[in-house]
């Protein structure tokens, strides 16, 4: 199994490009099953999750082609993948495949819509909490689909295709958002969406499915109008750029000083987590490139952050934000409001020597103790990405083993932070 190596204590300067958003990728592919024609996604990033994707979306019958560079382009930035679905020859999603990622549960809504049948094991993905799928079968079955659990399936069927309805989720989800704004593109008639998650790739699956042909209003608001149509057509569409990987990113270079751009970056993505990094004592400035930030010299503040849902700090980057200020002098809070057990990185941390005390659903940093190399386990994406800062910063070598979780997420992690200055590699076996 893959490791990481890094010795901490090293600068980042120079520039990191950022990648299109796995987050948008994944429910802009499955959007493909909606239509019998070629759905051209570019700026598709280079990830485990994507590739499992396209096994999972080629079991359905979904044909796919990567394309190369194209003239114009100095370097090829993420793969442009065509996606076809002109004959959906299977409506079950096994559990070998959607037990690997939660995401591809979301299959669940274009092929309801479409075949107007669906069996779709039940999910799995990171272990960072229950995750139900409670809000997805109400509101498919406020759009007219019977909803059945058996064998560990969800088994849905619309046998006379699924009706617009109003569908007012009991709490705020980005997947069953995308979810029933897919299905409600093919239902008849008008389906109402409210609670819905604002987050940009919402609004971005929103912009895709528009081109689509569908008729969509208020994504990016919690109340999401869709009037359903017979048929979606071919359409290209750019992935946005990954807030997390810039977050990302961005405390990285505020945990091991130094100045970076973060060439692609769109700061409106990202508000809040940008606010929360420059009370840390971070420089932060929006350019027509990116997003650059430099700390040199000063030392890091405490804060107190609670994780929302957008626009409000994410739970994507509470792990990261954890590891940076074991680095600021003082206090620290963090609040994780999204997922009940999202800290599995605290007794990690507390292995390179960073001081934490967790009290419910808080954790409190007592900051200022220089962390010390050593080995550590990645638990999930996100929480496992937060060791790679730690060991920026650490004093001597970190091994982070378990590494496969990063390759989810994260495209080109050590050749982005070594083309900065870091002293990071990856050594197999
Ligand atoms: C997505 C993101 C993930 C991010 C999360 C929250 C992708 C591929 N993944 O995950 O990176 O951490 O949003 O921003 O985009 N819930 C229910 N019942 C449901 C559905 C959700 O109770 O039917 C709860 C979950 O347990 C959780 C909360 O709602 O506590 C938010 O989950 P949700 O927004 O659905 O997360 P994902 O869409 O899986």
């Amino acid at each position: 199994m893959d490791r990481i190596r890094i010795t901490g204590g090293r600068p980042l300067n120079g520039t990191i490009p950022i990648s299109g958003a796995k987050n948008a990728a994944l429910p802009l592919m499955i959007a493909s099953l909606l239509s019998d024609q070629t759905l051209t996604l570019s700026n598709v990033p280079n990830l485990a999750d994507v590739a499992l994707l396209k096994r999972i979306l080629g079991n359905h019958g979904v044909d796919y082609a990567v394309s190369g560079k194209r003239r114009g382009e100095v370097v090829q930035s993420g793969e442009r993948l065509a996606l076809t679905a002109a004959e959906i020859v299977d409506t079950t999603a096994p559990y070998d495949l959607v037990s690997r990622m939660r995401a591809s549960f979301w299959v669940i809504g274009p092929l309801l819509a479409r075949m107007h049948e669906a069996r779709v094991s039940l999910p799995g993905g990171c272990a960072i909490g229950t995750r139900p799928v409670d809000f997805f079968l109400s509101g498919l079955e406020q759009l007219g689909a019977t909803i059945d659990v058996d064998g560990g399936y969800v088994v849905a069927s619309a046998p006379g295709g699924l009706a617009g309805g109003r569908v007012e989720f009991p709490g705020i989800s980005v997947g069953a958002t995308h979810t029933i704004m897919m299905a409600a593109t093919l239902a008849k008639g008008e389906t109402m969406i409210e609670n819905a998650a604002r987050e940009p790739e919402v609004r971005d699956l929103a912009d895709c499915l528009t081109k689509m042909g569908a008729t969509i209003d208020g994504a990016g608001t919690d109340t999401i109008r869709v009037q359903g149509t017979d048929r979606l057509v071919a359409a290209e569409h750019a992935v946005l750029p990954d807030r997390i990987e810039t977050g990302t990113y961005a405390f990285a270079v505020a945990a091991a000083g130094g100045e970076v751009l973060l060439q692609g970056a769109r700061g409106d993505l990202l508000q809040k987590a940008l606010d929360v990094l420059s009370q840390t004592g971070a420089e932060i400035s929006q350019t027509n490139d990116g997003i650059r930030v430099s700390r040199r010299g000063t030392g890091l503040a405490p804060v107190d952050v609670v994780t929302e849902p957008f626009p409000g700090f994410p739970t994507d980057l509470q792990a990261q934000l954890m590891a940076l200020v074991t680095g600021a002098g003082g206090c620290s809070r963090i609040t994780e409001t999204i997922f009940e057990n999202r800290f599995m990185h605290v007794s990690e941390l507390a292995r390179l020597g960073a001081d934490i005390r967790l009290d419910g659903q808080t954790a409190t940093v007592h900051g200022g103790t220089p962390l010390k190399g050593a080995q550590v386990m990645a638990t999930d994406l996100r929480a496992s990405v937060s060791l790679v800062i730690a060991g920026l910063t650490a004093e001597g070598e970190t091994w982070v083993n378990r590494v496969y979780h990063l390759d989810r997420g994260f495209e080109q992690l050590e050749q982005k932070l070594s083309a900065c200055g870091a002293d990071i590699e990856r050594v197999s076996g």
